[in-house]
């Protein structure tokens, strides 16, 4: 038995989604600890792409139960959509396969009509969310006034809770942003309908997953969105609502942190952001244009194009510190076949000193100027390459040099989308 958790070790999109799917043949369950369908890993199988916003990305994987924990905040029309199709495309045929927590908190109409208004009031201070209401259903369950999946399968109590909830958020979205009010009778409906398909998918996931541990299964855990956008280790306020940082998954999940054995930090080899917030190594002009480009590197789950720019082993080493990684896979590698010189930052100047310490506070982070250092760039193409040896030279070269600023193993490296096109150097789940 080995657990692995994967997270993010940037601003998210990384290739968590791609590395979940490869990686989950060799496990048995699957887990999302935290996030919501903010979330959009993009998975591709054979030329076919699987876009997952909530459901876990083992689920392609007949061998593989996917966990919904309740650390995760659950759209119900959303998921319901997510599992019709890959129901309809045949990937689902045993619905027992994809389990839902009871204990999940429900993303509602007035979440999403929330994060939007709040959003638009903001104007140039908005964070860029992705509108679905992630933020206002983390509030109401931290406020513990939250509706939870295994609300939804009991109506009588589910309308007492939602007409509490309307006489808050009815008022909030009327006169405060000067929206229209939800119809809490059309909501009810809704909701139990929700529960009522929803139903067969509910379970005690902790309770799953602590079986699994003792039938001794391997244990993938998924993050979402990256390290510098959890709620307490990113560059808040421009970041997500929930933890993203490994330690999250014991919440999450409902696992013990003894029960953790690896911690995969997932990186590009490059950095990208979605939203707004500093990001020291953007790049706005051709360079960054060109990764945008040439790594298609527009959002899963919205469509806006990413912010794009060089490795950050500033943040790396502070995702790495806040993560405990065991080892580091650095994806999209062949993006930067033919680019170049490559620069990667090792420190910042911030009011004319440098320091090689991620900064404290928003405003220093804002001020930074990234420091660089150069490595050579290679012109091959490398996404048939499946061996570490049979890289070019200079691709070996900035992976090592990568690894030795952080100071944490390079484990796997992907050269393509494809589920094949991945480079191990270890088998990520050999015990211990
Ligand atoms: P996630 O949110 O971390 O799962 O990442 P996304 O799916 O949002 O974004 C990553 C994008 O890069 C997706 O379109 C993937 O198909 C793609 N991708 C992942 N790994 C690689 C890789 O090694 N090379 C290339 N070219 N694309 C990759
Ligand atoms: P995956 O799992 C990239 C960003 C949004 C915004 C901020 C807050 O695909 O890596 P939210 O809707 O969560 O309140 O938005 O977080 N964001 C992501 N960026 N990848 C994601 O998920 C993200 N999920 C949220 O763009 O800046
Ligand atoms: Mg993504």
């Amino acid at each position: 038995m080995t657990t692995l958790v994967a997270v993010g070790a940037q601003w998210g999109d990384e290739g968590k989604g791609k590395l979940v799917d490869w990686l989950a043949p060799k496990a048995q369950l699957v887990v999302r600890f935290h996030g919501g369908n903010n979330a959009g890993h993009t998975l591709v199988v054979d030329g076919h792409t699987t876009v997952l916003h909530v459901v876990p990305a083992g689920v392609l994987n007949p061998g593989t139960i996917n966990l919904i924990g309740p650390g995760v905040v659950v759209d119900p029309g959303e998921l319901l959509i997510e599992l019709e199709a890959l129901k309809e495309r045949g990937v689902l045929r045993d619905p027992s396969r994809v389990r839902v927590s009871g204990r999940a908190h429900v993303i509602l109409p007035w979440h999403l009509a929330l994060d939007k208004a709040r959003e638009e009031k903001a104007r140039d201070r908005a964070i860029g969310t992705t509108g679905r209401g992630i933020g206002p259903a983390y509030e109401d369950k931290v406020t513990r006034r939250g509706i939870r999946v295994a609300d939804l399968l009991n109506p009588e109590d589910l309308r007492h809770q939602l007409d509490r909830l309307a006489e808050q958020k009815n008022f909030e979205l009327v006169e405060f942003y000067n929206w229209k009010p939800i119809d809490v009778e059309a909501l009810w409906e809704q909701a139990v309908e929700w529960g009522r398909q929803l139903e067969p998918y509910v379970d005690h996931t902790a309770r799953t997953l602590d079986r699994g541990l003792r039938d001794g299964m391997n244990v993938l855990f998924e993050g979402a969105q990256g390290t510098f956008l959890d709620i307490d280790h990113g560059t808040y306020p421009y970041v997500t609502s929930s933890n993203c940082v490994a330690g999250a998954v014991c919440a999450g999940a409902g696992i013990g942190p003894t029960q953790i054995d690896r911690v995969l930090g997932i990186t590009k080899a490059y950095t990208t952001r979605v939203g707004g917030g500093p990001f020291p190594t953007e790049e706005q002009g051709e360079f960054g244009e060109r990764l945008r480009e040439a790594g298609s590197e527009f959002g899963a789950t919205t469509g806006r194009p990413r912010r794009c720019g060089g490795l950050d082993v500033v943040m790396l080493r502070e995702s790495a510190t806040v993560n405990g990684f065991t080892a580091l896979a650095i994806n999209k590698l062949d993006i930067l076949s033919g680019i170049g010189e490559l620069k990667i930052a090792t420190g910042y100047k911030i009011d004319g000193k440098v320091r090689n310490d991620f900064p404290m506070t928003l405003g220093e982070l804002e001020r930074a100027e990234p420091v660089y250092e150069t490595q050579p760039g290679w012109t091959e193409d490398i996404t048939g390459c499946r061996t570490y040896e049979s890289l070019p030279d200079n691709a070996r070269a900035y992976v090592d040099r990568v690894e030795a600023l952080v100071g944490v193993p390079v484990e796997i490296i992907s050269v393509g989308p494809g589920r094949d096109e991945t480079i191990a150097r270890t088998d990520p789940f050999r015990p211990l």
